[in-house]
Parts: structure tokens; sequence; C-alpha cells
């Protein structure tokens, strides 16, 4: 019962789009239907600058690891974490407040496993940026990301790996215009103002 509870407060929280609100707080266009069409922090930094882009990247990051560390501090037992951890995230992507037409869910799913630990969260963050400062591209920085987490979880704590499998197909599968892009040459390095 508290569990599902739980799960239902970390959909809730998840939905709520913070690029939506900081954007309309910093009178910028509506992310959903501006750049790439995503509420997410990358896109923000693309119509509005660092400020309101780094206000999103926290609060998603928030909406990830305060329902798992809320769950685990009323002593759920560890099995459901993942499931609470898979709950924020598809509320980030499927928004109740927002018509379902919600984000990727990188940031949020990357603060949902912040609480398995720091070696973890270094792991995904180490290979984010090495990717990024390789390419210039936050979407292929994700992509490279969750297809390696799996395996970091895997060698970390294993009981998480199969709800970050899940993850990893979702938010893959969020991603597809962006490998099309990256296919055809057409995807935006970071800071770059249009997408085509
Ligand atoms: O985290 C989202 C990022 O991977 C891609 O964002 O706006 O370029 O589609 P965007």
């Amino acid at each position: 019962m508290i569990v599902s509870l739980i799960c239902i407060c970390a959909y809730l929280f998840g939905s709520i789009s913070s690029a939506i609100l900081i954007s309309r707080l910093f009178s910028l266009p509506d992310p959903r239907f501006a750049g790439s069409n995503n509420p997410g922090a990358t896109n923000v930094l693309r119509l509005g600058g660092r400020l309101p882009a780094a206000l999103v990247l926290v609060f998603d990051i928030l909406k990830g690891t305060i329902p798992v560390w809320g769950a685990y501090f009323l002593g759920i037992e560890p099995i459901w974490l993942g499931v609470v951890a898979v709950c924020a995230c598809l509320g980030h992507i499927y928004p109740v407040f927002f018509h379902f037409n919600g984000g990727k869910a990188v940031a949020t799913a990357f603060g949902a496993l912040l609480p398995i630990g720091l070696s973890l969260g270094g792991m995904l963050i180490g290979t984010w940026l090495l990717v990024l400062a390789l390419t210039r591209y936050s979407s292929l920085a994700a992509i490279v990301t969750v297809l390696a987490a799996p395996a970091y979880t895997w060698m970390i704590k294993p009981l998480y790996t199969l709800p970050v499998c899940f993850l990893t197909v979702v938010i893959i599968f969020r991603h597809r215009a962006n490998i099309r892009r990256l296919l055809n040459g057409t995807e935006p390095k970071l800071g770059k103002k249009n997408v085509d």
C-alpha cells in the first residue's frame, strides 16, 4: 500500500515540468514547441541561455533524487526503489499536468540513480562529460551514458540492473529524433541555436 502511494507521488512529482514552468517564468518560448521541441535543460539552454537551463537541470535531477531518497528513508524494500525511480522518470516523460507531453528523462534518471552511490553517479557524469567534450552533442552524450548505465549498475548494485535496463530502453526510444538527426548530420551541437 505505502509502496503504491510512493510510486504515485513519484509519478506526480516527475510530472512537474520544470522546463515549461521555468521558461514561462523567464518569458521564453514553450520548449515543447520551439528548438528541438523537448522540455529539457538542453533545449532551454538553446532557447534562453545558461541560468534557466541550470535551474531546469537542478530541478529535473531533484525530481529523481527526492522520491528515491524519500522512499529509502521510509524504509521501503530496496527492490522497490528501482520502481520508484522508474515512476519518477515516467512522470517526466508522460506528465499528467502537461497533456502527457514531456521530456527525455536523462537528468531525472541520473538523479534517481544518484542514491545508489556516488561511484555510480561519478561514472555516469564522467561518461557524459567525456562524450560531450569529444563531440559537443548533448544527445549523443546522453545516449552513450544510458547505454553504459546497465553495465555500471551491474558492477556496483546488480539489484537495480533491471529497472536501469528499462530506463535505458525508454530513454533511447525518446531520443529517436536525435538519432535520426545524428545519422543525417543535422543534430545541433551544444549551444547552437537552430534545430533543422
Ligand atoms: O537530455 C536531452 C538531450 O539528450 C537532448 O536534448 O533538446 O537536443 O533534444 P535535445
